[in-house]
């Protein structure tokens, strides 16, 4: 049976959002910069949060809101993980578990690798786990960016004490093959040194790509690995507070049993309440019906550079919503997203804030309608024309 993509809201529609993307920015920009989605919920997730709203069901989240539970039914059916629920602990979003966990895994001072261009916030969630960001960066190889595997040794073998995942990889929406996680597990282990690995974009992994899961990588990566996850990226929830942190090794369990109570505690309700929904077999549907948008958009984003930026370099995300182009080449400096803004009116992320590997890129927001994403580029060709 062939999926219907999903249409995004219209744009009149979403401007009376009121979340980041849609008030960062005067009425005349368009906002593709922030991972926000302009969809409606999935049918589920509005039930569910609807119904809480009529209940005033506003309080604390319980001991054990079912999203463990659901996380696991959903690892097993998407991508083949069988993870036992006994290793899972909620927090109030990824980048409060990826610091609660390194936090308790390195000494103060200790370095801990990244792979750039990466996430801009984990050069903040480093120091403030009392880190040392040690970069790494991706390299490019016949297919497309990935890990320096050779780097990373050198790195651990230096004295680095943990490597921070993106898997997949934001900006590049690189999806890390088994062989090279459970090579690098395989390296982590011998320095003794942790893996945390942050798989928030998992859900949006594309059909055709298989997604491993870094503890599923292999004996060794479950015994090193933690990963930190949430349906905040697929299911657009980001707001609303709530993630997972997973271990697969006894040691590593124990790291998360010792968490203090706080940190379960920062788990929003309606995010909890939501994430069971999209976590639940009642949202895959739509769940492939917004992966069939974004193959199209991540289609369309080609043909519509080719036309419209000639110069621009782009290799299609195998997963995720986010797109990492080049412009070096097309004249716009160091960090054309800031021209573009000013002067097409589109708010692109910048590319330096990935790292220096960012001079001369941009990232895009794929996740809204294919209209929305061909005005966008039309604009930028026409500053570029200028
Ligand atoms: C790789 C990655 N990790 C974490 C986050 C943020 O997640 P959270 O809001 O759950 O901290 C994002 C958001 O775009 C992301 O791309």
């Amino acid at each position: 049976m062939s999926v219907v993509p999903l249409k995004a809201l219209p744009i009149e529609q979403l401007r009376e959002r009121s979340s980041t993307k849609w008030r960062t920015y005067p009425p005349d920009v368009l906002p593709m910069f922030v991972a926000e989605t302009d969809f409606a919920l999935a049918p589920a997730i509005t039930a569910v949060l609807s119904r809480a709203v009529e209940l005033g069901d506003t309080g604390y989240t319980p001991p054990d809101p079912g999203i463990r539970d659901a996380y696991v039914g959903f690892a097993s059916r998407r991508f083949g993980w069988d993870v036992d629920p006994e290793g899972l602990r909620s927090t109030g979003d990824v980048v409060m578990g990826i610091v609660e966990l390194l936090r308790r895994s390195i000494e103060p001072g200790d370095r801990v690798i990244v792979t750039p261009p990466v996430y801009p916030p984990f050069y903040d969630a480093i120091p403030e786990a009392g880190g040392v960001v040690e970069r790494v960066p991706l390299v490019r190889g016949g297919a497309g960016y990935e890990l320096d595997l050779d780097g990373i040794e050198a790195a651990l073998r230096e004295g680095a004490r943990a490597i921070l995942l993106c898997s997949p990889h934001n900006p590049t929406g690189t999806v890390h093959s088994r062989a090279s996680l459970a090579r690098l597990a395989e390296m982590a282990e011998a320095a003794g040194a942790v893996v945390v690995s942050d798989e928030i974009h998992a859900p949006l992994t594309q059909p055709g790509t298989a997604f491993t899961p870094f503890l599923d990588a292999s004996d060794a990566a479950a015994r090193v690995g933690f990963v930190v996850t949430s349906a905040s990226k697929a299911f657009n929830l980001a707001g609303l507070k709530c993630a997972l942190m997973i271990a697969g090794g006894e040691r590593h369990r124990q790291v998360l049993r010792d968490l203090p109570a706080e940190v379960e505690w920062r788990t929003g309700l309606f995010g909890a309440l939501a994430g069971v929904a999209a976590f639940s077999p009642e949202s895959d549907a739509w769940l492939d019906s917004l992966l069939a948008t974004l193959d199209i958009n991540r289609r369309l984003l080609g043909e519509l550079l080719a036309e419209h930026v000639p110069g621009a370099r782009y290799d299609m995300p195998a997963a995720g919503y986010l797109a990492w182009v080049d412009l070096s080449r097309v004249g716009l400096g160091d960090n054309p997203a800031a021209k573009i803004l000013r002067e097409a009116r589109v708010a692109l992320h910048f590319g330096p804030a990935f790292g220096v590997e960012g001079r001369g890129h941009v990232r895009f927001n794929l996740g809204c309608a294919p209209e929305v994403l061909t005005e966008a580029v039309v604009k930028i060709g026409a500053l570029i024309e200028k």
